[in-house]
């Protein structure tokens, strides 16, 4: 087993499964063309979450972690008319782009792109009494998951559902001495995730042309 081979496999079910999509894909270009990280989720991947989001019926969505906007894209396409993804990021030039792709997908009216820290933005969202968010996607910075999952079970309502991304870090997360905070920061949330009564979870490791790696999914009782 090798990258090399789940690079080929992803390559063929991103094939079968989605094929071309000119504003996905024009989203992964400007992505790349601004040099950003290339830590978007993957088509497959993508279209998991966009699948998850229609079986469910989710008509609001939270993102923690816009980057460029491929997987918001995804999201928002999966919403009914009339629902809403709000999405979070820290950084100012991700937000232009992801706004930039968001636009070309012609979702500009079904997305909110909050700039600030979620740190931030998450109790603001709490502050205003927005309605529940029915699906949340959390996938920003892992230092701070456990406090980015708490706020997201807060704005979830019984039914409502949690994915949360890159929780097995190409296998780090079994490494009880690790001193990478992120490999920390995901070993805390899954401590936490153990103990939590308001949810109960599992999680999926995965392999792609990202390397190896793995998902959260928790339902809110
Ligand atoms: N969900 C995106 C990828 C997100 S990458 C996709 O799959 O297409 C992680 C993003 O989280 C980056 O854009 C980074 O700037 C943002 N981020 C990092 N720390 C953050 C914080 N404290 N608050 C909000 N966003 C943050
Ligand atoms: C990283 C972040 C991600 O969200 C991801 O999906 C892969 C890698 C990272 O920061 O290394
Ligand atoms: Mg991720």
């Amino acid at each position: 087993m090798s990258q090399d081979l789940w690079t080929k496999v992803d390559d063929y079910i991103n094939s079968v499964a989605i094929g071309t999509d000119a504003a996905l894909d024009a989203a992964s270009a400007a992505a790349v063309a601004a040099q950003l990280p290339p830590i978007s989720v993957t088509p497959a991947y993508g279209k998991l979450l966009h699948l998850m989001v229609r079986a469910q019926g989710a008509a609001r969505v939270l993102e923690i972690g816009t980057l460029a906007g491929y997987s918001t894209i995804w999201l928002a396409r999966a919403v009914p008319p009339g629902g809403r993804v709000i999405t979070l990021e820290a950084n100012a030039m991700h937000a232009d782009i992801a706004r930039a792709n968001i636009e070309r997908a012609g979702l500009t009216g079904r997305i909110e792109i909050r700039l600030g820290s979620a740190l931030d933005t998450l109790p603001q969202l709490a502050a205003e009494k927005q309605p529940p968010f029915d699906f949340t996607f959390v996938d920003a910075d892992r230092t701070n998951l456990t406090e980015y999952f708490d706020w997201a079970v807060r704005l979830s309502h019984p039914g409502s559902v949690i994915i949360v991304d890159n929780v097995v870090r190409k296998g780090a997360v079994i490494d009880a001495s690790s001193e990478d905070p992120n490999v920390k920061g995901v070993r805390r949330f899954n401590d936490r995730l153990t103990s939590d009564t308001r949810v109960t979870a599992t999680m999926m490791q995965t392999v792609s042309a990202k390397g190896h790696d793995g998902f959260a999914m928790a339902l809110v009782l």
